[in-house]
Protein backbone atom coordinates (compact mmCIF):
# COMPACT_ATOMS: atom_id res chain seq x y z
CA UNK A 1 0.00 0.00 0.00
CA UNK A 2 1.62 3.23 -1.26
CA UNK A 3 0.36 6.70 -1.37
CA UNK A 4 -0.48 6.21 -5.15
CA UNK A 5 -3.72 4.36 -3.21
CA UNK A 6 -6.90 6.02 -3.22
CA UNK A 7 -8.31 6.21 0.19
CA UNK A 8 -12.31 6.65 0.53
CA UNK A 9 -13.35 8.47 3.93
CA UNK A 10 -16.97 8.02 5.13
CA UNK A 11 -18.41 9.91 7.51
CA UNK A 12 -17.38 14.19 7.78
CA UNK A 13 -17.93 14.68 11.21
CA UNK A 14 -15.64 14.88 14.26
CA UNK A 15 -13.46 11.81 12.80
CA UNK A 16 -13.94 11.48 9.72
CA UNK A 17 -13.08 15.20 8.88
CA UNK A 18 -10.02 14.38 11.08
CA UNK A 19 -9.20 11.05 9.62
CA UNK A 20 -9.31 12.63 5.96
CA UNK A 21 -6.86 15.26 6.75
CA UNK A 22 -4.42 12.87 8.30
CA UNK A 23 -4.75 10.86 5.47
CA UNK A 24 -4.19 14.04 2.52
CA UNK A 25 -1.33 15.20 4.69
CA UNK A 26 0.29 11.64 3.96
CA UNK A 27 -0.38 11.85 0.55
CA UNK A 28 -2.95 10.10 -0.54
CA UNK A 29 -5.99 11.57 -2.76
CA UNK A 30 -9.04 11.31 -0.09
CA UNK A 31 -12.76 11.14 -1.60
CA UNK A 32 -14.94 12.45 1.64
CA UNK A 33 -18.51 10.97 1.55
CA UNK A 34 -21.29 11.80 3.85
CA UNK A 35 -24.96 11.06 3.21
CA UNK A 36 -25.34 15.22 4.52
CA UNK A 37 -23.89 16.92 1.57
CA UNK A 38 -23.70 20.16 4.17
CA UNK A 39 -21.34 18.19 6.41
CA UNK A 40 -18.52 17.44 3.85
CA UNK A 41 -18.98 20.87 3.08
CA UNK A 42 -19.00 22.13 6.76
CA UNK A 43 -15.54 19.74 7.03
CA UNK A 44 -13.55 20.54 4.07
CA UNK A 45 -14.49 24.42 5.65
CA UNK A 46 -12.80 23.44 8.49
CA UNK A 47 -9.79 22.01 6.71
CA UNK A 48 -9.15 24.96 5.02
CA UNK A 49 -9.17 26.77 8.45
CA UNK A 50 -7.18 24.34 9.86
CA UNK A 51 -4.16 24.38 7.32
CA UNK A 52 -4.51 28.53 7.18
CA UNK A 53 -3.55 28.14 10.54
CA UNK A 54 -0.28 25.80 10.15
CA UNK A 55 0.50 28.00 7.31
CA UNK A 56 0.49 30.91 9.62
CA UNK A 57 2.26 29.59 12.26
CA UNK A 58 5.30 28.51 9.80
CA UNK A 59 4.54 24.71 10.35
CA UNK A 60 3.29 24.16 6.27
CA UNK A 61 4.13 25.52 3.38
CA UNK A 62 1.22 27.69 1.53
CA UNK A 63 2.16 25.20 -1.41
CA UNK A 64 1.75 22.32 0.64
CA UNK A 65 -1.72 23.47 2.39
CA UNK A 66 -3.32 23.89 -1.03
CA UNK A 67 -1.62 20.38 -1.94
CA UNK A 68 -3.36 18.77 0.94
CA UNK A 69 -6.57 20.47 0.27
CA UNK A 70 -6.58 19.74 -3.09
CA UNK A 71 -5.91 16.00 -2.59
CA UNK A 72 -10.03 15.51 -0.67
CA UNK A 73 -12.34 15.17 -3.11
CA UNK A 74 -16.07 15.40 -1.87
CA UNK A 75 -18.32 12.93 -3.08
CA UNK A 76 -21.80 12.42 -3.36
CA UNK A 77 -22.86 9.13 -4.03
CA UNK A 78 -21.41 6.25 -3.00
CA UNK A 79 -20.26 5.15 -5.81
CA UNK A 80 -18.46 7.40 -6.37
CA UNK A 81 -15.74 5.59 -3.91
CA UNK A 82 -15.26 2.51 -6.56
CA UNK A 83 -11.32 2.31 -7.13
CA UNK A 84 -10.87 3.07 -2.94
CA UNK A 85 -7.88 0.86 -2.05
CA UNK A 86 -8.68 1.44 1.36
CA UNK A 87 -12.38 2.83 3.00
CA UNK A 88 -12.47 4.31 6.14
CA UNK A 89 -15.79 4.37 8.23
CA UNK A 90 -16.71 6.99 10.78
CA UNK A 91 -20.23 7.10 10.59
CA UNK A 92 -22.74 7.61 13.41
CA UNK A 93 -22.29 4.79 16.13
CA UNK A 94 -25.15 2.21 15.43
CA UNK A 95 -24.25 -1.49 14.52
CA UNK A 96 -27.03 -1.82 11.88
CA UNK A 97 -26.34 1.03 10.03
CA UNK A 98 -22.24 0.20 9.75
CA UNK A 99 -23.71 -3.05 8.85
CA UNK A 100 -26.08 -1.71 5.63
CA UNK A 101 -23.36 0.55 4.69
CA UNK A 102 -20.50 -2.45 4.84
CA UNK A 103 -23.04 -4.45 2.97
CA UNK A 104 -23.78 -1.52 0.36
CA UNK A 105 -19.86 -0.98 0.09
CA UNK A 106 -18.81 -4.68 -1.24
CA UNK A 107 -20.81 -3.84 -4.51
CA UNK A 108 -19.11 -0.81 -5.55
CA UNK A 109 -15.48 -1.71 -4.29
CA UNK A 110 -13.13 -3.83 -6.40
CA UNK A 111 -12.17 -7.21 -4.98
CA UNK A 112 -8.61 -5.81 -3.16
CA UNK A 113 -10.43 -2.97 -1.20
CA UNK A 114 -9.66 -3.22 2.26
CA UNK A 115 -12.75 -1.77 4.53
CA UNK A 116 -12.28 -0.39 8.21
CA UNK A 117 -14.19 0.99 11.06
CA UNK A 118 -13.75 3.62 13.28
CA UNK A 119 -16.01 2.19 15.57
CA UNK A 120 -15.25 2.56 19.39
CA UNK A 121 -17.43 0.41 21.07
CA UNK A 122 -18.89 -2.00 18.54
CA UNK A 123 -17.71 -5.50 17.54
CA UNK A 124 -15.68 -5.26 14.55
CA UNK A 125 -16.46 -9.19 13.45
CA UNK A 126 -20.11 -8.32 13.86
CA UNK A 127 -19.95 -5.32 11.37
CA UNK A 128 -17.82 -7.48 9.22
CA UNK A 129 -20.52 -10.02 8.94
CA UNK A 130 -22.48 -8.12 6.73
CA UNK A 131 -19.95 -8.73 4.02
CA UNK A 132 -19.76 -11.35 1.68
CA UNK A 133 -15.99 -11.12 2.06
CA UNK A 134 -15.36 -10.43 6.02
CA UNK A 135 -11.42 -11.31 5.60
CA UNK A 136 -10.87 -7.79 4.48
CA UNK A 137 -12.74 -5.85 7.64
CA UNK A 138 -10.64 -4.50 10.40
CA UNK A 139 -11.27 -2.12 12.50
CA UNK A 140 -8.68 1.10 12.76
CA UNK A 141 -9.66 2.96 15.65
CA UNK A 142 -8.40 6.88 15.57
CA UNK A 143 -8.69 9.39 18.44
CA UNK A 144 -10.59 12.94 18.71
CA UNK A 145 -8.87 14.64 17.21
CA UNK A 146 -7.36 12.66 14.75
CA UNK A 147 -4.86 14.80 13.13
CA UNK A 148 -2.69 15.37 16.53
CA UNK A 149 -3.66 11.94 18.43
CA UNK A 150 -0.92 9.60 16.92
CA UNK A 151 -2.65 6.42 18.51
CA UNK A 152 -4.34 4.07 16.12
CA UNK A 153 -5.59 1.03 17.00
CA UNK A 154 -5.67 -1.90 14.40
CA UNK A 155 -8.52 -4.60 15.19
CA UNK A 156 -8.35 -8.10 13.31
CA UNK A 157 -12.01 -9.16 13.77
CA UNK A 158 -12.45 -12.45 14.14
CA UNK A 159 -12.55 -13.07 10.61
CA UNK A 160 -10.05 -10.64 9.33
CA UNK A 161 -7.38 -11.84 7.02
CA UNK A 162 -4.17 -12.60 9.36
CA UNK A 163 -2.12 -9.82 6.70
CA UNK A 164 -4.43 -7.55 7.09
CA UNK A 165 -3.48 -6.53 10.45
CA UNK A 166 0.15 -6.06 10.06
CA UNK A 167 -0.13 -4.67 5.85
CA UNK A 168 -2.55 -1.89 8.26
CA UNK A 169 0.06 -1.55 10.89
CA UNK A 170 2.23 -0.51 8.49
CA UNK A 171 0.14 1.95 6.57
CA UNK A 172 -0.49 3.66 9.72
CA UNK A 173 3.33 3.90 10.10
CA UNK A 174 3.45 5.29 6.67
CA UNK A 175 1.25 7.86 8.01
CA UNK A 176 3.44 8.94 10.79
CA UNK A 177 0.62 7.42 13.43
CA UNK A 178 1.49 5.09 16.02
CA UNK A 179 -0.21 2.11 15.52
CA UNK A 180 -1.15 -0.88 18.25
CA UNK A 181 -2.76 -4.08 17.49
CA UNK A 182 -5.50 -5.63 20.02
CA UNK A 183 -8.08 -7.78 19.88
CA UNK A 184 -11.58 -7.51 18.95
CA UNK A 185 -12.74 -7.01 22.68
CA UNK A 186 -14.82 -4.44 24.05
CA UNK A 187 -13.19 -1.14 24.08
CA UNK A 188 -10.32 -2.24 22.56
CA UNK A 189 -7.09 -0.58 24.65
CA UNK A 190 -7.91 2.39 26.04
CA UNK A 191 -11.66 2.56 26.27
CA UNK A 192 -11.18 -0.43 28.54
CA UNK A 193 -8.24 0.43 30.63
CA UNK A 194 -9.26 3.83 31.22
CA UNK A 195 -12.42 3.54 32.42
CA UNK A 196 -11.54 3.22 36.42
CA UNK A 197 -9.81 6.69 35.44
CA UNK A 198 -13.35 8.08 35.72
CA UNK A 199 -15.57 5.49 37.68
CA UNK A 200 -13.13 5.00 40.44
CA UNK A 201 -13.13 9.10 40.72
CA UNK A 202 -16.73 9.25 40.68
CA UNK A 203 -17.10 6.42 43.92
CA UNK A 204 -14.17 8.29 45.83
CA UNK A 205 -16.86 11.29 45.45
CA UNK A 206 -19.72 9.73 46.05
CA UNK A 207 -18.17 8.21 49.03
CA UNK A 208 -17.60 11.90 50.18
CA UNK A 209 -13.73 11.08 50.03
CA UNK A 210 -13.02 14.18 48.56
CA UNK A 211 -14.96 16.79 46.58
CA UNK A 212 -13.70 16.82 42.69
CA UNK A 213 -11.74 19.82 42.38
CA UNK A 214 -9.48 17.43 45.14
CA UNK A 215 -9.90 14.53 43.02
CA UNK A 216 -8.74 16.34 40.03
CA UNK A 217 -5.71 18.16 41.29
CA UNK A 218 -4.66 14.96 43.00
CA UNK A 219 -4.85 13.26 39.65
CA UNK A 220 -2.60 16.15 38.45
CA UNK A 221 -0.16 16.29 41.37
CA UNK A 222 0.74 12.34 39.96
CA UNK A 223 1.39 13.67 36.55
CA UNK A 224 -1.96 13.65 34.21
CA UNK A 225 -2.84 16.53 32.53
CA UNK A 226 -6.77 16.75 33.39
CA UNK A 227 -8.31 15.17 36.58
CA UNK A 228 -10.91 12.92 35.74
CA UNK A 229 -13.70 15.38 36.20
CA UNK A 230 -12.29 18.26 34.09
CA UNK A 231 -11.65 15.40 31.27
CA UNK A 232 -15.78 14.08 31.82
CA UNK A 233 -16.23 17.64 30.79
CA UNK A 234 -14.43 17.74 28.13
CA UNK A 235 -15.61 14.72 26.38
CA UNK A 236 -19.02 15.06 27.27
CA UNK A 237 -21.07 13.16 30.06
CA UNK A 238 -22.95 12.20 27.67
CA UNK A 239 -20.71 10.47 25.82
CA UNK A 240 -18.57 9.26 28.68
CA UNK A 241 -21.07 7.81 29.90
CA UNK A 242 -22.02 6.01 26.55
CA UNK A 243 -18.92 4.26 26.20
CA UNK A 244 -18.89 3.51 30.00
CA UNK A 245 -22.37 1.93 29.59
CA UNK A 246 -22.04 0.14 26.42
CA UNK A 247 -18.39 -1.31 27.79
CA UNK A 248 -20.51 -2.70 31.10
CA UNK A 249 -22.88 -4.26 28.75
CA UNK A 250 -20.72 -5.60 26.46
CA UNK A 251 -18.68 -7.62 29.47
CA UNK A 252 -21.92 -8.84 30.26
CA UNK A 253 -22.29 -6.50 33.10
CA UNK A 254 -19.20 -7.11 34.82
CA UNK A 255 -19.13 -5.09 37.73
CA UNK A 256 -15.69 -3.31 37.17
CA UNK A 257 -17.19 -1.39 34.70
CA UNK A 258 -20.74 -0.77 36.16
CA UNK A 259 -21.67 3.01 35.43
CA UNK A 260 -22.45 5.81 38.18
CA UNK A 261 -25.84 7.21 38.90
CA UNK A 262 -23.61 10.76 39.32
CA UNK A 263 -23.00 10.83 36.13
CA UNK A 264 -26.23 9.36 35.00
CA UNK A 265 -28.19 12.38 36.68
CA UNK A 266 -25.21 14.77 34.59
CA UNK A 267 -26.62 13.71 31.23
CA UNK A 268 -30.48 13.52 32.71
CA UNK A 269 -29.94 17.16 33.70
CA UNK A 270 -28.14 18.37 30.08
CA UNK A 271 -24.89 19.07 32.20
CA UNK A 272 -23.20 17.33 28.92
CA UNK A 273 -19.76 19.23 30.13
CA UNK A 274 -18.27 22.14 28.90
CA UNK A 275 -20.30 22.31 25.42
CA UNK A 276 -23.54 22.85 27.11
CA UNK A 277 -21.65 25.15 29.76
CA UNK A 278 -21.50 23.16 32.85
CA UNK A 279 -21.37 20.29 33.87
CA UNK A 280 -19.41 18.67 36.86
CA UNK A 281 -18.23 22.56 36.84
CA UNK A 282 -19.57 25.68 35.53
CA UNK A 283 -17.56 26.81 32.45
CA UNK A 284 -17.54 30.73 30.79
CA UNK A 285 -17.40 31.01 27.14
CA UNK A 286 -14.07 30.31 26.13
CA UNK A 287 -14.49 27.17 28.25
CA UNK A 288 -12.70 27.95 31.50
CA UNK A 289 -13.89 27.00 34.40
CA UNK A 290 -16.43 30.20 36.18
CA UNK A 291 -15.67 31.44 39.68
CA UNK A 292 -18.89 31.18 41.55
CA UNK A 293 -21.19 33.82 40.65
CA UNK A 294 -23.78 35.35 43.37
CA UNK A 295 -26.52 33.90 42.05
CA UNK A 296 -25.28 30.35 42.10
CA UNK A 297 -27.38 28.34 44.40
CA UNK A 298 -26.39 25.39 46.24
CA UNK A 299 -27.58 22.09 46.21
CA UNK A 300 -25.14 19.78 44.59
CA UNK A 301 -21.05 19.40 45.56
CA UNK A 302 -20.60 21.43 42.32
CA UNK A 303 -23.01 23.69 42.80
CA UNK A 304 -21.04 24.81 46.38
CA UNK A 305 -19.38 28.24 45.47
CA UNK A 306 -16.63 27.28 47.68
CA UNK A 307 -15.90 24.02 45.70
CA UNK A 308 -16.51 26.11 42.60
CA UNK A 309 -13.62 28.54 43.07
CA UNK A 310 -11.07 26.03 43.87
CA UNK A 311 -12.10 24.56 40.55
CA UNK A 312 -11.38 27.38 38.91
CA UNK A 313 -8.47 27.98 40.88
CA UNK A 314 -7.17 24.49 40.17
CA UNK A 315 -6.02 24.51 43.84
CA UNK A 316 -5.82 21.53 46.31
CA UNK A 317 -7.80 21.41 49.38
CA UNK A 318 -6.67 17.82 50.67
CA UNK A 319 -3.32 16.96 52.79
CA UNK A 320 -0.46 15.03 51.30
CA UNK A 321 -2.61 12.10 53.09
CA UNK A 322 -5.84 12.67 50.94
CA UNK A 323 -4.03 12.79 47.66
CA UNK A 324 -1.94 9.95 48.00
CA UNK A 325 -5.50 7.79 49.23
CA UNK A 326 -7.27 9.36 45.66
CA UNK A 327 -4.11 8.65 44.02
CA UNK A 328 -3.23 5.36 44.60
CA UNK A 329 -7.26 3.93 44.58
CA UNK A 330 -7.25 5.04 40.95
CA UNK A 331 -4.33 4.29 39.85
CA UNK A 332 -4.24 0.62 41.37
CA UNK A 333 -7.74 0.36 39.51
CA UNK A 334 -6.38 1.50 36.23
CA UNK A 335 -2.64 -0.76 36.90
CA UNK A 336 -5.46 -3.95 37.63
CA UNK A 337 -7.25 -2.75 34.16
CA UNK A 338 -3.92 -2.55 32.30
CA UNK A 339 -3.11 -5.99 33.67
CA UNK A 340 -6.00 -7.76 32.64
CA UNK A 341 -6.08 -6.70 29.48
CA UNK A 342 -2.63 -8.04 29.48
CA UNK A 343 -3.68 -11.47 31.29
CA UNK A 344 -6.59 -11.98 28.38
CA UNK A 345 -3.85 -11.26 25.68
CA UNK A 346 -6.12 -8.06 24.47
CA UNK A 347 -2.53 -6.78 23.18
CA UNK A 348 1.24 -6.72 24.43
CA UNK A 349 2.33 -5.46 27.28
CA UNK A 350 4.18 -2.91 24.86
CA UNK A 351 0.91 -1.63 23.09
CA UNK A 352 -0.85 -1.82 26.04
CA UNK A 353 1.44 0.89 27.57
CA UNK A 354 1.75 2.83 24.03
CA UNK A 355 -2.00 2.86 24.07
CA UNK A 356 -2.47 4.35 27.06
CA UNK A 357 0.22 7.37 26.34
CA UNK A 358 0.05 7.94 22.63
CA UNK A 359 -4.12 7.58 22.36
CA UNK A 360 -5.09 9.75 26.34
CA UNK A 361 -1.70 10.91 27.27
CA UNK A 362 -1.05 9.21 30.12
CA UNK A 363 2.55 10.30 31.67
CA UNK A 364 3.68 6.99 31.59
CA UNK A 365 2.64 3.46 30.67
CA UNK A 366 0.53 1.83 33.19
CA UNK A 367 2.37 -1.02 33.65
CA UNK A 368 5.86 0.14 33.58
CA UNK A 369 4.22 2.36 36.74
CA UNK A 370 3.08 -0.82 38.17
CA UNK A 371 6.78 -2.10 37.89
CA UNK A 372 8.36 0.97 39.56
CA UNK A 373 7.00 0.05 43.04
CA UNK A 374 6.39 -3.91 41.63
CA UNK A 375 3.49 -6.15 41.25
CA UNK A 376 3.09 -7.05 45.21
CA UNK A 377 2.95 -3.43 46.35
CA UNK A 378 -0.17 -2.89 43.65
CA UNK A 379 -2.14 -6.44 44.75
CA UNK A 380 -2.08 -5.21 48.11
CA UNK A 381 -4.20 -2.27 47.55
CA UNK A 382 -6.78 -4.14 45.56
CA UNK A 383 -6.72 -6.75 48.23
CA UNK A 384 -7.13 -4.08 50.93
CA UNK A 385 -10.32 -2.51 48.69
CA UNK A 386 -11.77 -5.89 48.04
CA UNK A 387 -12.09 -6.65 51.83
CA UNK A 388 -13.25 -2.96 53.00
CA UNK A 389 -15.98 -3.00 50.33
CA UNK A 390 -16.67 -6.87 49.57
CA UNK A 391 -16.90 -6.15 45.50
CA UNK A 392 -16.25 -7.95 42.68
CA UNK A 393 -15.62 -4.88 41.14
CA UNK A 394 -12.09 -4.67 43.08
CA UNK A 395 -10.82 -8.33 42.27
CA UNK A 396 -7.10 -8.66 41.30
CA UNK A 397 -6.28 -9.77 37.97
CA UNK A 398 -4.79 -13.32 37.81
CA UNK A 399 -1.43 -11.44 36.09
CA UNK A 400 -1.06 -9.22 38.83
CA UNK A 401 -1.33 -12.05 41.31
CA UNK A 402 1.13 -13.74 39.25
CA UNK A 403 3.87 -11.01 38.65
CA UNK A 404 3.76 -10.81 42.39
CA UNK A 405 4.01 -14.28 43.51
CA UNK A 406 7.02 -14.85 40.74
CA UNK A 407 8.51 -11.26 41.77
CA UNK A 408 8.53 -10.31 38.07
CA UNK A 409 7.80 -6.88 36.47
CA UNK A 410 4.22 -6.94 34.80
CA UNK A 411 6.19 -5.42 31.06
CA UNK A 412 8.20 -8.86 31.12
CA UNK A 413 4.92 -10.93 30.38
N1 LIG B 1 -15.85 11.50 18.51
C1 LIG B 1 -14.89 10.77 19.06
O1 LIG B 1 -14.23 11.17 20.01
C2 LIG B 1 -14.59 9.40 18.47
C3 LIG B 1 -13.31 8.84 18.69
C4 LIG B 1 -12.99 7.63 18.11
C5 LIG B 1 -13.96 6.96 17.35
N2 LIG B 1 -15.20 7.51 17.18
C6 LIG B 1 -16.15 6.76 16.33
O2 LIG B 1 -16.13 7.37 15.04
C7 LIG B 1 -17.43 7.28 14.44
C8 LIG B 1 -17.92 8.67 14.09
O3 LIG B 1 -17.96 9.47 15.23
P1 LIG B 1 -18.00 11.07 15.15
O4 LIG B 1 -17.79 11.57 16.53
O5 LIG B 1 -17.11 11.55 14.05
O6 LIG B 1 -19.54 11.29 14.73
P2 LIG B 1 -20.20 12.60 14.09
O7 LIG B 1 -21.62 12.59 14.53
O8 LIG B 1 -19.38 13.81 14.33
O9 LIG B 1 -20.17 12.30 12.52
C9 LIG B 1 -20.84 11.23 11.91
C10 LIG B 1 -21.14 11.60 10.46
O10 LIG B 1 -21.62 10.43 9.79
C11 LIG B 1 -22.65 10.82 8.90
N3 LIG B 1 -23.46 9.64 8.62
C12 LIG B 1 -24.38 9.04 9.41
N4 LIG B 1 -24.86 7.94 8.80
C13 LIG B 1 -24.25 7.85 7.59
C14 LIG B 1 -24.30 6.92 6.51
N5 LIG B 1 -25.10 5.85 6.57
N6 LIG B 1 -23.52 7.13 5.44
C15 LIG B 1 -22.68 8.19 5.38
N7 LIG B 1 -22.60 9.12 6.36
C16 LIG B 1 -23.35 8.93 7.47
C17 LIG B 1 -23.38 11.93 9.63
O11 LIG B 1 -24.10 12.74 8.73
C18 LIG B 1 -22.23 12.66 10.31
O12 LIG B 1 -21.74 13.72 9.52
C19 LIG B 1 -18.30 6.53 15.45
O13 LIG B 1 -18.29 5.17 15.12
C20 LIG B 1 -17.60 6.79 16.77
O14 LIG B 1 -17.85 5.78 17.73
C21 LIG B 1 -15.52 8.72 17.70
Amino acid sequence: MDSTMKIAVIGAGTMGSGIAQVAAQAGHDVILFDTRREAVDKALAGLHRTLDRLVEKGKLTADAANAIHQRIRPASDLKELAGSGLVIEAIIEDLGIKKKLFAELENVLGPGAVLATNTSSLSVTAIAAACARPERVIGMHFFNPAPLLPLVEVVPGLATDAGLAPRMYALMQAWSKTPVICKDTPGFIVNRVARPFYGEAIRIYEEGIADMPTIDAAMKSAGFKMGPFELMDLIGNDINFTVTKTVWEAFFFDPRYKPSFTQQRQVESGRLGRKSGRGYYMYDANGAILPPTSQTSAGSLAEDPAVQRRAAAGSLSGDPAEVKVIVDRILAMLINEAADALFWKVASAQDIDLAMTKGVNYPAGLLAWADQQGAGHWLEKLESLQAEYGEDRYRPSPLLRRAARESRPLTSY
